[in-house]
């Protein structure tokens, strides 16, 4: 895969986020790209469906300067509430896969990832179904997305994974002890999704009182009110380490899981042009190793992150 090294998310068009008011996806998109950040990531469940689509018209006249990342094995059971229900039946991502070109109005996916493992359905049975498609020529690559050690494994039996997008933040250190080590092991890139901890780290959003009324970050525990106050003490750490350097807490957040290895791209998502130009200035700032230790030793989060 050849991407920059910051990629970009397209979910906050049409699902989790409110505030879309006047946002141009068109622009963002091709901005994205003018920027170096080819890695665009969407999925059939944001929307759902919808998401896809305006990837698809956005990327139209530039198909070969983008690495496009889709996903499937998700299912929206009711948009209003966000509620999904797993689905990896090979029979259902086959079907999905063929629905997500469509959309996309490509003949081929550059990295298709499954959503999330199906508890129901074997790995290797889920993994076959990714690998008939790229035997078909539909997907290039094949991607997993929230998974541990042992699943990547039995995955990896199966067919090559290029790439595991989990979350990955300041606030969100789980895939740190094992699964980016195994990434690094097996040459596998790390696509940190939320790299932005959903905007918090930002220091943008403070209260819930900052959320529009539709966001589903309401329904966060890290984003009920004595959470955030709790958490603001990492955005406060944050933002002294990025004035030292002139930049933003956001950007040190980015800078910080760049930092964390070579095959990692972040994936931050935006609708605005001027958080998209800041987030892709990320690339160029240089922590120090000081800067890293002090970020490394923030306090952990306080509430779950879903
Ligand atoms: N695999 C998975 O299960 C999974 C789960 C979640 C997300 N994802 C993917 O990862 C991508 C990124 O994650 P995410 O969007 O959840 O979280 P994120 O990138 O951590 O944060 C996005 C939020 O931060 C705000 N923001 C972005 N840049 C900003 C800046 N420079 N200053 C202030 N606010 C800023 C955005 O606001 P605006 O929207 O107002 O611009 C949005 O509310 C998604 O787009 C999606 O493609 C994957």
């Amino acid at each position: 895969m050849h991407a920059g090294s910051i990629g970009y998310g397209a979910m906050g068009f049409s699902w989790g986020y409110g505030n879309r008011a006047g946002t141009d996806p068109d622009a963002v998109i091709g901005r994205a790209l003018e920027l170096g950040c080819t890695l665009i990531d969407t999925a059939d469940v944001y929307g759902p469906h919808e998401n896809e689509r305006l990837v698809g018209r956005a990327i139209a006249r530039r198909r070969e300067e983008v690495v496009l990342a889709t996903k499937c094995g998700l299912v929206v059971d009711d948009p209003a509430t966000f509620s999904v229900r797993v689905d990896g039946r090979p029979e259902h991502i086959l079907a999905a896969c063929d629905d997500s070109l469509r959309r996309l109005g490509v003949e081929a996916i550059d990295l298709y990832y499954l959503h999330r493992a199906d508890p129901a359905v074997a790995i290797e049975e889920s993994v076959g179904a990714l690998a008939q498609l790229v035997a078909a020529g539909k997907v290039r690559a094949i991607g997993l997305s929230e998974v541990d050690v042992p699943l990547l494994e039995r995955a990896s039996a199966v067919h090559r994974i290029a790439a595991v997008q989990s979350e990955l933040s300041l606030w969100t250190r789980d895939a740190l002890p094992e699964v980016l080590p195994w990434c690094v092991a097996h040459d596998v890139a790390f696509i940190p999704f939320s790299p932005l901890g959903r905007g918090f780290l930002t220091g943008r959003v403070t209260s819930p009182q900052d959320l529009p009324q539709d966001d589903y970050r309401h329904r966060w525990p890290r984003f009920q009110a004595e959470a955030m106050a709790a958490n603001a003490a990492i955005v406060a750490r944050t933002a002294a380490v990025a004035a030292r350097h002139g930049v933003t807490p956001g950007q040190v957040a980015l800078a910080w899981v760049l930092a964390q290895g070579e095959q990692v791209i972040p994936i931050p998502g935006t609708k605005r042009i001027p958080f998209l130009e800041e987030n892709a200035a990320a690339a160029d700032i240089a922590l120090t190793a000081d800067d890293v230790r002090e970020l490394d030793a923030l306090p952990p989060s306080v509430g779950d992150r879903y």
